[in-house]
């Protein structure tokens, strides 16, 4: 026999409505979240530093500005996502224990180096184009503080994705030597751009589970099939090309084909041993380190403000 507050919860997602922090859910669902909505927050922290690498290389303030607000927007996703994640129950400490312990994963991506100007282009317009077509749907997810949170930030990652095509569009339009890095940079960051998507859907653990409970919409493969479609008259239009030659349009199916990835490779990545892992773990522990100090104090502050109002 179902119990009551099991009958609410499903009536809740059979009626496509939201199940709220105060509502009852499954453990399984609590868990099922709290994996995705910290795995989430954590990728956009670790995202923040192979951007925040070019700061201080950017070839002009205007570049300068528009690359730090970018870099700061990512933070701020990171901390509505830990907000959204602690409503499920588990602190952000704990939460950020498991990432600096190495038992969380973050997104594959963003383990590849940036190594040029126009990398931030192709982050921009790559990765976060496809994080968008990840992200939209979740928008409309069951449990109510990660939908409301991804409305937010998909608005601003709508403006990353414009100002990375950007900077790709006048290097693409530029001298001979730009055109190569913009397309060099395109050649790179194609493939793990698709694989953010996640594993085939034959080999997706989670996806039955969540997309019966609303959490997602659409099917890695499904999502990753709209990005290509998305991405091909894109890529005419800044004058570069995708690095796969099984590329075309089948009409029959009314989408893009596209060649195998390397799922090899990306295993590799998720399991820590991709091109920029150790670096990515190692800075974020520093940077743990160094905020001790604002921690403590954030702490103290608190105990004086209860002692007072204890008085
Ligand atoms: N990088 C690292 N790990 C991944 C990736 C990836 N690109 N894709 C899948 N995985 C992991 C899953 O987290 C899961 O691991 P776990 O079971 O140990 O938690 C495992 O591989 C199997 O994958 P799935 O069963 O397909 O997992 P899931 O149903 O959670 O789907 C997906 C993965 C699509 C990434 C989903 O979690 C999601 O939509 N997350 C929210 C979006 C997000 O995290 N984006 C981060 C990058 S975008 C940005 O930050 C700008």
């Amino acid at each position: 026999d179902l119990t009551a507050e099991q009958q609410h919860f499903d009536h809740l997602i059979s009626e496509d409505s939201r199940v709220e922090p105060r509502d009852w859910m499954p453990e399984a669902y609590r868990k099922s979240l709290t994996r995705q909505v910290s795995q989430h927050a954590h990728s956009e922290i670790i995202g923040m530093q192979p951007e925040a690498n070019w700061i201080t290389r950017a070839p002009s303030l205007k570049r300068k500005a528009v690359l730090m607000a970018k870099v700061q927007d990512e933070a701020g996703h990171g901390l509505y996502l830990y907000s959204a994640a602690e409503t499920l129950g588990t602190p952000r400490s704990v939460l950020n224990e498991q990432l600096l312990s190495g038992k969380a994963k973050y997104s594959s991506i963003f383990n590849y180096p940036a190594r040029t100007w126009a990398d931030m282009g192709a982050i921009g317009w790559l990765v976060d184009g496809a994080a968008i077509c990840n992200q939209v749907p979740l928008c409309r997810a069951s449990y109510g503080p990660y939908g409301r949170a991804m409305v937010r930030i998909c608005k601003e990652e709508s403006f990353h994705q414009r100002q990375g095509w950007e900077i790709l569009y006048e290097l693409s339009h530029g001298t001979e030597a730009q055109k190569q890095m913009a397309q060099d940079a395109v050649n790179r960051f194609y493939g793990p751009a698709l694989q953010m998507f996640g594993p085939p859907d034959a080999d997706s653990p989670n996806s039955q589970q969540s997309m019966q409970w609303n959490i997602k919409r659409f099917s890695n493969d499904e999502l990753r099939q709209r990005f290509v479609d998305m991405i091909v008259p894109q890529a005419e239009a800044l004058g570069l090309t995708l690095p796969d030659p099984d590329l075309k349009w089948n009409e029959e199916r009314g989408h893009y084909d596209y060649g195998q990835l390397d799922w090899d490779e990306f295993m590799s990545v998720i399991q820590g041993s991709g091109p920029c892992n150790v670096q990515r773990m190692k800075r974020r522990r520093e940077a743990h380190a160094n905020g001790a100090w604002v921690r403590e104090a954030a702490e103290a502050y608190a105990q004086r403000q209860a002692r007072e109002a204890a008085e």
